[in-house]
């Protein structure tokens, strides 16, 4: 049996800003029971791993604390035991809970996805985390249909440009709002129908494209800053998710509006789920998105490639808002 092996991998040497991130060298045990280790091509960049190098986000039990990293597309290179599904160089991709900013990881078998056939496994890398959190709060939990508006917040962000994409791949009407004018005409360009500079003046955008209708689900990737907006943005029946919060966690909520609107506000976070709902997710991601990227409905938006010594680079760019879809690290 093999005593494993050294890799390298980027870690946080202390709470703080990017630069105490750094290259070092780990040891990954063999696969154990269920596993596989993953040669890693690209690892992908999240607003969460700002968080936990900041000392506000830990990693869940069982999952690194010091090594950051919610992604990865990469090869099987070799297969624990009990496995059955991947075989070692079977192209894979995944959403794990930490540890992921790696030359090599284990993971467990049955939570990676195919890579799509047509999509390299560097681009691969920036679709995990994004394309799965926006398609399982659009469609599974939202119920988003053909033909319904759905607005998206931050519509330039890893997850709003993968929702602008799924939403038109079902037929739905994608709306959204950035910050930048910049991000607004690049995301005009995938497809997006209306798009809003700026916190103000949305609401009544949103109103007239939809004739009045109002938004049937709300993306929301923003948080307080928006609330009151999104308020007046529904449409009857409306199923608004909060997934991010980046503009604030704590405001006012007028529930007469909701009752008026019977709408329905719900949240909803990857990285806490048991292991058996996150298996559920991954095999439903592959089944019925993976396709899409195979058929070109759907493709990764990738911003910039970084070699993996340059994480704090990526870092500081995600905290200026300065791109428009994935950051990846090249290992
Ligand atoms: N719940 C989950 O499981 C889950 C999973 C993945 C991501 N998320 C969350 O979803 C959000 C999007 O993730 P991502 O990786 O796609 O993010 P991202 O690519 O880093 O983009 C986030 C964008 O949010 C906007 N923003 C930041 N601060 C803002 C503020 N104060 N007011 C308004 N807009 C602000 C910026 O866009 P503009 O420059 O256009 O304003 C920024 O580019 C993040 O909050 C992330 O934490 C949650």
């Amino acid at each position: 049996m093999s005593a494993g092996e050294t890799v390298r991998a980027i870690r946080i040497r202390e709470p703080g800003g990017p630069e105490v991130l750094e290259m070092v060298e780990v040891h990954l045990p063999p696969p154990a029971p269920g596993e596989l280790r993953v040669r890693v091509t690209t690892s992908g960049v999240n607003r969460a791993d700002l968080l936990q190098r900041g000392g506000a986000y830990p990693a869940p039990l069982g999952f690194p604390e010091d090594i950051p990293g919610l992604e990865y597309a990469g090869l099987v290179e070799a297969v624990g035991p009990g496995c059955s599904v991947r075989k070692s160089g079977d192209r894979v991709m995944g959403v794990v809970a930490g540890g992921a900013y790696a030359e090599a990881i284990n993971v467990r078998e049955r939570e990676t996805i195919r890579a799509p056939e047509g999509v390299s496994l560097e681009q691969a890398g920036g679709i995990p985390e994004v394309f799965v959190t926006a398609w399982d709060a659009l469609f599974r939990q939202a119920r988003l249909t053909a033909g319904e508006s759905v607005l998206i917040h931050a519509v330039g962000s890893g997850v709003g440009t993968a929702a602008v994409q799924l939403a038109l791949a079902v037929g739905a009407r994608p709306v959204g709002t950035s910050r930048s004018p910049e991000k607004v005409e690049r995301a005009r360009e995938l497809g997006l129908v209306l798009g809003v500079v700026g916190p103000e003046g949305w609401t009544h955008s949103v109103q007239e494209l939809t004739d009045g209708h109002g938004a049937d689900v709300i993306l929301d990737l923003v948080g307080a800053a928006y609330l009151e907006g999104n308020l007046e943005a529904m449409a009857r029946g409306c199923r608004w998710i909060v997934v991010g919060v980046p503009g604030g966690a704590l405001g006012q909520i007028n529930l007469r509006r909701l009752m008026s609107q019977r709408a329905t506000l719900r949240g909803t976070v990857l990285r806490s789920r048991s292991p058996e709902e996150k298996v559920i997710l991954a095999r439903a991601f592959q089944d019925h998105v993976v396709p899409l990227f195979e058929r070109g409905e759907v493709r990764p938006v990738v911003d910039t490639i970084l070699p993996a010594d340059k994480a704090a680079v990526a870092h500081r760019r995600l905290e200026a808002n300065d791109s428009f879809g994935k950051l990846l690290l090249r290992w």
